[in-house]
């Protein structure tokens, strides 16, 4: 039986660890060693060389961060650049106005004239990456503090600025890899001229809102169109009138084959940020404790903030991106309870810690190394447990009442008087005037109000003593817990706070009556003392025990990477280049239900309702639909919209290509699948799935549906398929 039982346990562990073809977010330089062999055996018909390449033009120089947290990717030889929708959301909607709301009925230029600039965005290309892991390390020694160790660090870093070669007009950075124990360079060039060329109606661009986001089946057109601008000499130059468009090293063909089940894809991006290799306690936390107190939080907020959109149309406006975005992470964290927990996670984490024990049990010297580790860090974590709540509790409580936020602003202006005297405060003013004017934009008083309530209750009752400043105790006693009677008081229309127009008109004639307002503003003064309370009793030993965890998970890390010799590893994502493949294929999230891997017009046909704030559909996307009008676009009489597949994304990915086994254009990256977000924490090839947005339905939409059709001249459209 015991045999019986280590067998299964071994089995199951190969299993784990053998079937995840698909997982990784890996590093470009290291295609060839790593991933080249795998990546044609899945279907791919190009070379490593042919992605990664810094002596010759390769498929990555086709590809930028965009603005530092999207991905978009260079489409003809003027400079085109598509990314998704919501990446571009923010350009689009600062340049729509009541007459023009671009949001609502989308852009086009017609010529180059009609290319909007943006100030502040930016595109950033990878010239080459290098590991410089050495020069970053030497002198570092085990027997420093963490915080010894980062500063030797950061001055290693800073030496290496001065010494590595590259052009005047390049930058360069560091970042740490597999926790700390590795480091790479990147040069860089950055073009700042990089203006709106087009986007669709939000009802194609944002099709299904909230109510799809995060969710497959999907049929969202997330896509827009920029273009780099570059000087005459086709270097990065800032916005001006004599910029011409950018000539590129490589730019991408695109293909009208489209995918059938089974096709080898890929996706090159700047993933944002996972968490692979954690300990089992750290992701049972996050299952248990962290993920549905967020959630807990975040309902309520929503709940408040959606009532009030259902009354009243300027909130509507007002709130509809903020309540896009506390909607997002919200859904997201319970489609990654939902996955960790029907796919055992944590328990496979367990297996995984039990298997590495073993191997290094059985080496004297390993033991002596890294034998107490797991229990180190499992003790870490524990310790770490509460902080970690109150921590969620404070910034999810916090973040959502916009009147701390207003006060926080006002408080650093009084800081920048103090500091900077005259000179400086009056320098300050107009900045602070800035911010206030867009904080108050998406602002109301009632609508925060309500907030304050309902949050401050929960936070004051949800949580231990010994996580409530004193003076919140007191208020919350003496008003017998009645938050409503607290937010009245504070809330109070006589205070100039509450009042956007007059705050912003006094901070222009004088600003201090303005301060002088929030020194005497009670949420400001509670404000101010749940932060310091939170400094003082969470603050400093999250940082401490997050230093001793640091450096325990780099040595696991470490230690992995040594005694698994099995495992192939790839860093977790650090927004830095990246290239994950997996082949196109459906999936079963649970009994009885199967997903297809493509969607069609039709479905939005299915999904259409008219008038309605998520899913509308534009007349004459009907028309197009019920004319069979798709160009060359179409496919058997049909429209295909979106498809799923393997790779391993997450957040940064978005507007990253999906290319075709010859590196061609096939679709454009823009979220994952509601069963699958856990891929962040622990990738399982069951369930989780990226989505894309077909390269077919983005040219019908440019052609057919906005007659932009000269922008598809400009590309390179092919069909690998007929070679
Ligand atoms: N879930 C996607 C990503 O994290 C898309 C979000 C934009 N769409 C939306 N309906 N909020 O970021
Ligand atoms: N929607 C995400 C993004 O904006 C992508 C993802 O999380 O899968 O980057």
């Amino acid at each position: 039986m015991k045999f019986i039982k280590r067998l299964l346990a071994a089995f199951f562990l190969f299993v784990v660890i053998a079937a995840r073809a698909d997982e990784g977010m890996w590093l470009p330089l290291f295609l060839q060693q790593l991933n080249e062999k795998q990546m044609r055996s899945m279907g791919m018909k190009i070379t490593a060389a042919d992605i990664y390449n810094i002596n010759k033009g390769s498929l990555k120089d086709a590809i930028v961060s965009f603005g530092g947290f999207c991905t978009g990717e260079v489409i003809s030889d003027k400079g085109l650049v598509l990314t998704n929708h919501h990446c571009g959301f923010d350009a689009v909607q600062n340049h729509s106005t009541l007459d023009h709301n671009y949001i609502r009925d989308g852009f086009w230029a017609r010529n180059k004239a009609e290319e909007i600039p943006n100030p502040g965005l930016f595109v950033t290309f990878i010239v080459r990456i290098e590991e410089v892991t050495k020069a970053a390390l030497a002198g570092v020694s085990p027997s420093m503090t963490e915080q010894e160790r980062q500063s030797l660090i950061d001055k290693n870093i800073a030496g290496l600025r001065t010494t590595v070669k590259k052009e005047i007009y390049q930058d360069l950075f560091v970042r740490s890899f597999f926790e700390g124990n590795q480091y790479f360079l990147f040069v860089t060039e950055t073009y700042k001229d990089v203006r709106l060329v087009g986007a669709p109606p939000s009802s194609i661009g944002n099709f299904g809102k909230d109510t799809d986001n995060w969710m497959w089946p999907r049929h969202t057109g997330d896509f827009s169109m920029f273009r780099i601008y570059a000087g005459k000499d086709n270097k990065p130059a800032d916005y001006s009138i004599e910029n011409v468009p950018y000539t590129p090293k490589r730019s991408l063909s695109i293909s009208l084959d489209g995918m059938k089940e089974g096709d080898f894809t890929m996706v090159f991006g700047f993933p944002g940020r996972t968490t692979q290799y954690l300990h089992s306690t750290a992701v049972e936390q996050i299952v248990k404790v962290n993920d549905p107190a967020k959630i807990a939080i975040r309902d309520k907020a929503l709940s408040v903030i959606d009532g009030f959109m259902r009354r009243d149309e300027q909130v509507k406006i007002q709130y509809a991106a903020k309540y896009a975005g506390i909607s997002n992470a919200w859904k997201k964290w319970q489609g990654e309870v939902l996955g960790l927990t029907s796919t055992n996670a944590v328990e496979k984490k367990k297996l995984y810690e039990a298997a590495f024990q073993k191997k290094v049990d059985a080496n004297p010297q390993l033991k002596e190394q890294y034998g107490a580790l797991l229990a180190d860090l499992d003790a870490a974590y524990q310790e770490l447990n509460k902080y970690g709540l109150a921590r969620d509790y404070f910034n999810e409580t916090l973040g959502r009442i916009e009147a701390f936020t207003i006060g926080a602003r006002l408080n650093n202006l009084a800081m920048a008087k103090e500091k900077n005297g005259d000179k400086g405060y009056r320098e300050a003013v107009p900045k602070t005037a800035i911010a206030l004017g867009e904080i108050y934009k998406e602002y109301s008083p009632e609508v925060d109000k309500k907030l304050f309530e309902v949050l401050m209750e929960k936070f004051t009752r949800d949580q231990p003593a010994e996580f409530l400043a004193p003076e919140l105790v007191t208020l919350a006693k003496n008003s017998d817990y009645n938050f409503a009677s607290i937010a009245d008081e504070f809330y109070n229309n006589a205070d100039l706070l509450n009042n956007p127009s007059k705050v912003l008109a006094s901070l222009e004639a004088n600003p201090d009556t303005v301060l002088a307002a929030n020194k005497q503003s009670k949420t400001n003064q509670l404000y101010i003392q749940l932060n310091n309370y939170y400094y003082n009793t969470v603050t400093k030993k999250l940082n401490s025990i997050q230093a001793r965890i640091n450096q325990l998970q780099r040595t696991y890390m470490k230690a992995q990477m040594e005694v698994m010799k099995e495992k192939k590893f790839y860093p977790d994502a650090n927004s830095t280049l990246r290239v994950t493949y997996g082949n196109v294929k459906g999936y079963q999230p649970r009994d009885a239900v199967k997903y297809d891997f493509y969607t069609y017009l039709d479905g939005v046909m299915d999904k259409y309702k008219p008038g309605d704030y998520e899913f509308d559909v534009p007349q004459k996307l009907r028309d197009l639909y019920k004319n069979k009008d798709f160009g060359p676009y179409g496919k058997n009489g049909k429209m295909p919209v979106c498809f799923i597949a393997m790779n391993h994304t997450t957040g940064g990915n978005s507007g990253s290509p999906a290319l075709d086994a010859y590196g061609n254009l096939v679709g454009l990256n823009f979220d994952r699948v509601w069963e699958g977000t856990m891929s962040d924490i622990n990738y399982d090839p069951s369930i989780c799935r990226n989505i894309m947005v077909d390269i077919r339905y983005v040219l019908f939409i440019i052609d057919k549906y906005a007659s932009a059709g000269h922008l598809v001249q400009e590309m390179k459209l092919v069909h690998p398929g007929k070679k």
